[in-house]
C-alpha cells in the first residue's frame, strides 16, 4: 500500500505514515486582506500541525499505519472505537484540501467549462455563490462547507467537526474551512463576511477543475 520510495525522504500524497505536514502552497501574508498572516500562522503551523502529530501519535503500531491517508479516512470513518484517528486524518486530509482551494488573488469568474456545469446546476455564477455561502453560514458549529461531484453532478454539501465528502462516495472539489479558527481572529462571529470574501477573493477555480479531472 506504501508506494514510496523508502530511500526517499519526500513523501507522496499517498504515502502512509509518519505522515508530513504539507508545505503551505503560498507564503503565510499571501492571503491577506482576507486571511491574515496571524490567522494562517496560527491555523497551518497551530492546527494543522497538532492534526498531524496526533495521527502519527494515535496510528503508530496499527493496522491504520501502513494505510495512505484517505484509506484511514474511509477505514475509520463510524467507528466509534477509531474515532480519534478518523477526526485528525480526516483533519489532516480536509487542511490540505483546503489550502489548495484557495489562491492568492483567486475568485472571479471560473474556467469556462467549470462556469458552465455551474450554471447548469446552479442556474448562474451568483446563485451557486449564494447557496454555497448559506450552506458554509448554516453549518451549526464547526465544519465544512463543500463543493463536490456525486457520480457527474455538482453538489454542495455540508459536514461537521471533521466530516469528509470523502465517506460520502463523493469526489471533493473546493472546501472552505468554517471552524472558528479559521476566521474569528479576523472576523470574530462574522462568518458570512469570511465565506463572501474568500469566494469572492480567494477561491481556486482551477483546483476545482483539476479535481474534476479536465
Ligand atoms: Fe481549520
Amino acid at each position: 500500500m506504501n508506494n514510496m520510495d523508502p530511500k526517499s525522504s519526500s513523501m507522496t500524497p499517498a504515502a502512509a505514515a509518519p505522515f508530513e505536514l504539507p508545505e503551505l502552497p503560498y507564503a503565510a501574508n499571501a492571503l491577506e486582506p482576507v486571511i491574515s498572516a496571524n490567522t494562517l500562522g496560527f491555523h497551518y503551523g497551530k492546527h494543522h500541525k497538532t492534526y498531524v502529530d496526533n495521527l502519527n501519535k494515535l496510528v503508530a503500531g496499527t493496522q491504520y499505519a501502513d494505510m495512505p491517508l484517505e484509506q484511514i479516512i474511509t477505514s475509520t470513518a463510524g467507528k466509534t472505537e477509531a474515532v480519534a484517528i478518523f477526526n485528525n486524518a480526516s483533519q489532516a486530509w480536509n487542511h490540505s484540501f483546503y489550502w489548495k482551494s484557495l489562491l492568492p488573488k483567486g475568485g472571479g469568474e471560473p474556467p469556462a467549462a467549470l462556469k458552465q456545469k455551474i450554471e447548469a446546476a446552479f442556474g448562474s455564477l451568483d446563485a451557486f455563490k449564494k447557496e454555497f455561502s448559506s450552506l458554509a453560514v448554516s453549518q451549526f458549529g464547526s465544519g465544512w462547507a463543500w463543493l463536490a461531484l456525486e457520480g457527474s453532478q455538482l453538489k454542495l454539501v455540508k459536514t461537521a467537526n471533521a466530516g469528509s465528502p470523502l465517506t460520502m462516495g463523493m469526489k471533493a472539489l473546493l472546501t472552505i474551512d468554517v471552524w472558528e479558527h479559521a476566521y474569528y481572529l479576523d472576523y470574530q462571529n462574522r462568518r458570512a463576511d469570511y465565506v463572501n470574501a474568500v469566494l469572492d477573493k480567494l477561491i481556486n477555480w482551477e483546483f476545482a477543475l483539476q479535481n474534476m479531472g479536465e
